[in-house]
């Protein structure tokens, strides 16, 4: 049976990128498919330096975004990590399966370890095994799809070693999931660094759109992009990247193969209309929907708290099972 999990970090407001690259899909596609399960993973937010109020406010925002992009809390499961201990449980157990040097390998530590040294931070060791977690947080739930944008397929491959890793050692207890790739925005581009994903975290420049941006806010980031320094419009996602990554982007919202919609545009100011209205088309009932949700935070809560009860159901057996596969005495 198809078992779906997925997740979205609080570190920041949800982007355009996590919209189209992930959260969309699972509405429309992933949360019909089998049994579903998604979480606002807030432990992993603080693998990076975080201010406590902050974190609280975006855990809340991030879970009201996912009922209002159309999660629907009576056909999938919406959680939050920290509510549910098995993760935890199970990422001490995959630490002994894990390899030190396997960590230090994963290309978002090196980049996330590199920047916190850059801005005179230091590394915190869960920003090294934050992989470890991930890998518990899909294993935890026999899940066989996990539904992501480009840059976290090595994260899924590492959940897949460690799963036959551990079944090989200890006997057969993990389901071996795989990672499911959008068939376009796989990685939207930061819009004034288009060779950048672009992320929660990069914001300063204008060049990430979030979720709950107001459309005027939306229109300046879009209109002020960084373009190439050619002046047709085509679609080359090496040689052209910021103008790829508005067909891109384009395709994504109205539908449409990036190549063929270039065919269209003689000029980047329209192409850059174009892109403008339709991403502020595809975010307005979302954020209008946010609105109202925002209003109702006792409903949120009790979807999360529901949801957090079913998820430990779910999770509890097997990760049970892998504290006695690796002789731990049961508490009796
Ligand atoms: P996070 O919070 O960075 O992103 C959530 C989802 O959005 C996708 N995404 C993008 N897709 C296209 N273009 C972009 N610019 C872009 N930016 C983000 C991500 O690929 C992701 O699918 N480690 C994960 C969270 C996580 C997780 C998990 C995911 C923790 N445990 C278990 C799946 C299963 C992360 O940081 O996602």
């Amino acid at each position: 049976m198809t078992r779906i999990f997925s997740g979205i970090k609080p570190t920041g407001h949800m982007t355009l990128g996590n919209y189209l690259g992930a959260v969309r899909r699972w509405v429309e596609t992933d949360q019909h498919l089998g049994e579903s399960l998604f979480c606002v993973v807030d432990l992993h937010s603080l693998t990076v330096e975080h201010e406590p109020a902050r974190l609280l406010r975006l855990s809340r925002q991030t879970a009201t975004l996912l009922l209002a992009a159309g999660l629907d809390p009576a056909v999938c499961t919406l959680f939050v990590q920290s509510h549910v201990d098995e993760h935890t449980r199970l990422s001490y157990l995959l630490e002994c399966t894990a390899a030190d040097g396997e960590m230090r390998r994963m290309i978002q530590y090196k980049e996330k370890s590199e920047q916190a040294r850059a801005a005179g931070q230091g590394v915190r060791l869960s920003l090294l095994t934050y992989p470890v977690l991930m890998a518990a947080d899909i294993l935890a739930y026999g899940t066989t799809e996990v539904p992501v944008g480009d840059d976290q397929t090595q994260h899924v491959e590492l959940a897949r070693d460690l799963a036959v890793r551990f079944n090989q050692r200890y006997g057969q207890t993990f389901v071996v999931p795989k990672a499911t790739k959008p068939v376009v925005a796989a990685r939207v581009m930061d819009l004034q660094e288009p060779t950048s994903k672009m992320g929660k975290t990069n914001a300063a420049t204008g060049g990430v759109v979030f979720v709950l941006d107001e459309a005027d806010v939306v229109r300046r980031k879009v209109m002020r992009a960084v373009t190439d320094s050619g002046s047709t419009v085509e679609y080359d996602p090496e040689g052209r990247p910021g103008v790829s990554n508005l067909l891109e982007v384009l395709a994504a919202c109205g539908g449409g193969e990036p190549d063929e919609l270039a065919g269209a545009y003689t000029s980047y100011g329209a192409l850059k209309r174009d892109v403008a209205e339709a991403v502020v088309e595809v975010l307005r009932p979302v954020r209008e929907r946010h609105a109202e949700l925002a209003a109702e935070p006792g409903y949120v809560d009790r979807v999360l708290r529901e949801g957090a009860a079913r998820a430990r159901a779910m999770a509890r057996p097997t990760v049970d099972a892998a504290y006695r596969a690796v002789g731990l005495l049961p508490a009796g």
